[in-house]
């Protein structure tokens, strides 16, 4: 199967999946979020001051992490392929009144010269990079010297299916772990969009080898959603009722890891 073929299925998947996930999941444009049922930046803090900072925000969706961090006082740059997820921005921007700059760009070729940027983020697209090492040498070659590289994908555990009756997760090969297809969205010339769930040695290698220096991974369970006041539940960044019917789930294994990475001098 050629790269080119499964990048139109992700682009193509996410332009049909875009108004229901826009309208399932509850993402704050207030904080910026690191996955679903997670804390985010306000409880976590590993941004730092973002004031003026120049941030790209990676496979950003409607681009909620951008307007959040540009309510902080950043200059953000949101990329996504896929123009349908990038109108839902749009609509975003023009209801807040805020100016982020939409750009529909591969996350594995930027169009972007050297070093420009002091801090990258992103929620939950790398689990659709097919080329996982040009995407994180194209963020080295854009973030400027000690900027920040933060990314929260998809944790290897998730790939993996949880019994309810058992109230465990079933591994069937943890080595292997299976690669979703999306058998119910239309495929793009015979090939279906797809997930990719990486081991955390796989994902901090390629970090390294591109010249990052890793300086945090973190695993964290959903936030105790049943214990908290509707109030304290709407400071949940990323939530909605299809991921709050997986809190049990989410409660013991990890959906999500977070890497914090730095580019060196
Ligand atoms: C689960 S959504 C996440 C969007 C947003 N970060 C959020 O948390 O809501 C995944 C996004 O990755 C985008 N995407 C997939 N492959 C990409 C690529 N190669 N380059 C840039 N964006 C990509 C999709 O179009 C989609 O908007």
């Amino acid at each position: 199967m050629s790269d080119h073929r499964i990048r139109k299925a992700i682009q193509k998947g996410w332009d049909t999946m875009s108004p229901m996930y826009q309208r399932d999941s509850v993402i704050s444009t207030e904080d910026v979020h690191y996955g679903p049922l997670l804390p985010g930046e306000r409880d976590l803090c590993l941004l730092g001051n973002v004031k003026d900072k120049r941030v790209l925000e990676l496979a950003s969706g409607a681009a909620q992490n951008s307007i959040a961090l540009s309510k902080l006082g950043a200059k953000a740059v949101a990329i996504d392929v896929s123009p349908i997820q990038q109108e839902a921005a749009r609509t975003h921007l023009e209801d807040e009144g805020i100016t982020v700059d939409l750009v529909l760009n591969d996350a594995q070729k930027l169009c972007f010269t050297d070093n420009v940027f002091d801090l990258i983020v992103s929620s939950n697209g790398m689990e659709f990079i097919i080329d996982l090492e040009s995407c994180l040498n194209e963020c080295h070659r854009v973030l400027s010297t000690d900027g920040l590289f933060v990314m929260s994908t998809v944790h290897p555990l998730s790939a993996f299916a949880w019994n309810n009756e058992l109230q465990a997760l079933q591994i069937q090969d943890y080595f292997n772990p299976p690669v979703e297809l999306w058998e119910d969205v239309q495929p793009y010339d015979g090939q279906y969009g797809l997930t990719l769930f990486r081991s955390i040695s796989e994902t901090f290698t390629t970090l390294v080898s591109v010249g990052f220096r890793v300086d945090k991974i973190l695993e964290l369970p959903a936030m105790p959603i049943h214990d908290m006041s509707p109030d304290d539940k709407k400071r949940i960044p990323y939530r909605g009722k299809d991921w709050e019917h997986r809190y049990v789930e989410m409660s013991k294994v990890p959906f999500n890891v977070i890497y914090v990475a730095i580019k060196e001098s």
